[in-house]
Formats: C-alpha cells, structure tokens, sequence
C-alpha cells in the first residue's frame, strides 16, 4: 500500500513520537540536523544515557541534584551540560564503563552507536557552566 518513502516517513514519525513518550518530561533534542553523527548520537544518549545523565541538548536530566545524591545511589552520573568530555575520553568511558568501573555498565553503545555519542558528547558538553 505505502511506497518505499511513505514507510520510511511514517517509521521516522512513530520512532519521534516513541522518543517523545520515553523522555518522560524530558526535553527535546537540541543539535543541528546538518550534524548527522552528533544527532544520532544525541537520540542514543536520550535513549540509553538519560537515567543517569543530565545534558539538556539530549533532553536528558539524569544526574541528581547535589542535595539529593546520597551514597546508595548509584545512578548519578556527572551533568554534561557543566562537564565537558572530549571525543577520546567519552568513547573510552563508554567502552569501559565510566573511569571508575563502579556504576556506569560498559557497552552500552558499541561501533558506529559508540562513536555518534561520543561524537555528540566531545561536541556539545560542557557549554552550560554552572
Ligand atoms: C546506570 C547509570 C548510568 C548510565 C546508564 C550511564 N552512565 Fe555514564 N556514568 C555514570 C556514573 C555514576 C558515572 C561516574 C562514575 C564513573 O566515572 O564511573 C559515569 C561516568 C561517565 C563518563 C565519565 C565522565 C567523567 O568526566 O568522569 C562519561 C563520559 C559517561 N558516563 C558517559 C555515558 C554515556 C555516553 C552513557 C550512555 C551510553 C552513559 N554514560 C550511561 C552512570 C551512568
């Protein structure tokens, strides 16, 4: 019934509308769409990354707010609108697990996935200072 194009609309409308209903009251997305990698990579870190992660241009909101953290909770990952990560490093904690191998799982994202939100991390963390 639907040609090739319609199919590959409608998919991209339901995969937005089930990334809308995930990030449950979180924002949207924030990166350039001329940046094909960074955005992928932003949509994977809003997938796999926001439980624990605050970085708004991900809509992501993740990491506790400071009063809040205590020491049995162990999803509180550093705020990547403050901190800023560049390429290497964001695929080396992503591989690894973060850098002190105690929280974070490691693989989340793996290949080409790892390399788009690494890419998204080294380009757009740390650009909201606190
Ligand atoms: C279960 C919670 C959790 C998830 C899911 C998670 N992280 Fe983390 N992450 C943490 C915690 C906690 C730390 C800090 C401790 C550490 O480095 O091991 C961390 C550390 C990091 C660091 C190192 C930051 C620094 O400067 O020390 C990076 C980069 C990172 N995470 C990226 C990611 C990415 C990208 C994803 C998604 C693929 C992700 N994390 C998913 C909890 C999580």
């Amino acid at each position: 019934m639907f040609n090739r194009t319609a199919r590959t609309i409608v998919l991209a409308l339901l995969l937005v509308a089930a990334t809308a209903v995930a990030g449950c009251g979180s924002q949207s997305v924030e990166v350039s769409t001329n940046d094909a990698s960074a955005e992928r990579g932003a949509q994977l870190f809003a997938e796999r990354c926001a439980g624990c992660h605050t970085f708004s241009a991900a809509g992501a909101q993740g990491s506790k707010p400071t009063r809040e953290v205590n020491s049995k909770d162990r999803t509180n990952g550093p705020n990547f609108d403050s901190r800023h990560v560049n390429y290497d490093d964001a695929l080396e904690a992503i591989r690894q697990g973060g850098f002190s191998g105690a929280v974070m799982p490691g693989n989340i994202v793996t290949g080409q996935d790892a390399e788009d939100v690494a890419t998204f991390v080294g380009k757009y963390s740390g650009k909201k200072p606190e």
